[in-house]
């Protein structure tokens, strides 16, 4: 076992009902995770985060660990996810759910890919959210959950759903670079290191899979999903179309028919009326489209510490209030 050091923290405080709070570990403090050590609710307490680099000092009073055995040593209730999304992320995150634990996660590739962790979590009677893995600050799942819960029949779903290609697409149209914008949109805190994920619309297909998910519980796969590359876009494509009246967008679509659902993250030049032509920089913008014809539209900031952190924060406030499974 790891020997674990000593921290002087203030007694945590009681969540409003009194019980006591649920016992976290935090996986990632970088841009999200960040955001959640500063917002976390009374409900929940922080006993560890993990990182990449070690921080002897610690946290906001909170340890720091970089091996995985440390903070599952401490048993805790609750996992909260804030990794960068790849494989190691999603031992560690299997390995929670496997465990019994609840986990809350802002990590769309893993809930994308790992259907079977959202199942088994139920199965077990704990909690496997995710609102934050899509649209950021902009409620996408979340109410998408609600149309569910309140009958409505939707039937398509069109939406910017990648903050970074978004924000990357405006600069581009102003006659930038493609690497200037990346850099701008990395330097923003909006792009990992790796974007070719936004780039490539393997993230916004990610995000496709879950809100088809939670409207349809069907479970696609994400490798299946048709996408286009804004790296394969020609030098002033971006800003050709903005001359001509229109505006390019890297446009996430679902669509339900009678066969199955069809997704699908393509570039498109919109009109500028268009509600998705006017989400700006890293804005995230959804449209549910039910097949009476009823239109509920979902926008906000897409990506960024705060709008995520926040989202995230509020599946632990569900989770403390026992509202969400
Ligand atoms: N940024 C956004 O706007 C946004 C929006 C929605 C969803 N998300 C999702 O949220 C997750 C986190 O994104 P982020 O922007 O916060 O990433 P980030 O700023 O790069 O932070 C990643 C954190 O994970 C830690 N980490 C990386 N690899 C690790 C490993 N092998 N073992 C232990 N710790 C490791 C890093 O440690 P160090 O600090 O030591 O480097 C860092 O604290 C991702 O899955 C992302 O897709 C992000």
């Amino acid at each position: 076992m790891t020997a674990l050091p000593v921290f002087a923290r203030p007694a945590a405080p009681f969540a409003p009902d009194q019980s006591p709070p649920m016992r976290a570990v935090l996986l990632g403090c970088g841009v999200v995770g960040g955001g959640v050590l500063d917002l976390a609710p009374a409900g929940v307490r922080i006993d560890a985060v993990l990182a990449r680099t070690p921080r002897p000092a610690g946290l906001s009073g909170i340890p720091v660990f970089t091996d995985p055995e440390a903070v599952f040593a401490l048993d805790p209730d609750l996992v909260i996810d804030a990794l960068p999304g790849d494989e190691t992320a999603e031992i560690i995150v299997a390995r929670a759910v496997a465990e019994g634990r609840h986990v809350v996660t802002a990590n769309k590739r893993t809930a994308a890919r790992r259907p079977d962790l959202a199942k088994l979590a139920k199965a077990n009677g704990k909690t496997f959210a995710c609102s934050s893995a899509v649209g950021g600050g902009a409620p996408v799942l979340e109410t998408a959950a609600k149309l569910v819960a309140l009958g409505r029949k939707t039937t398509r779903v069109r939406g910017v759903l990648n903050g970074t290609s978004n924000y990357v697409l405006d600069r581009l149209a102003k006659g930038e670079a493609l690497a200037e914008a990346v850099a701008a949109a990395q330097a923003a805190g909006f792009a990992e290191a790796d974007p070719s994920a936004d780039l490539d619309g393997v993230d916004a297909a990610h995000k496709l899979v879950l809100i088809a998910r939670t409207l349809w519980g069907e479970d696609l796969d994400v490798d299946a999903v048709k996408t286009e590359s804004i790296s394969n876009l020609p030098d002033g494509a971006a800003a050709a179309v903005a001359r001509g009246g229109e505006v390019l967008r890297q446009v996430g679509r679902l669509t339900r028919t009678a066969t199955g659902v069809r997704a699908t993250v393509r570039l498109e030049a919109l009109s500028r009326a268009d509600a998705l032509a006017r989400t700006r920089n890293e804005g995230n913008c959804v449209l549910f489209a039910a097949e009476d014809g009823d239109a509920t539209l979902v926008c906000g900031k897409g990506a960024g510490r705060v709008p995520t952190a926040a989202s995230l924060v509020g599946d632990l406030a569900r989770l403390c209030q026992g509202r969400v499974q």
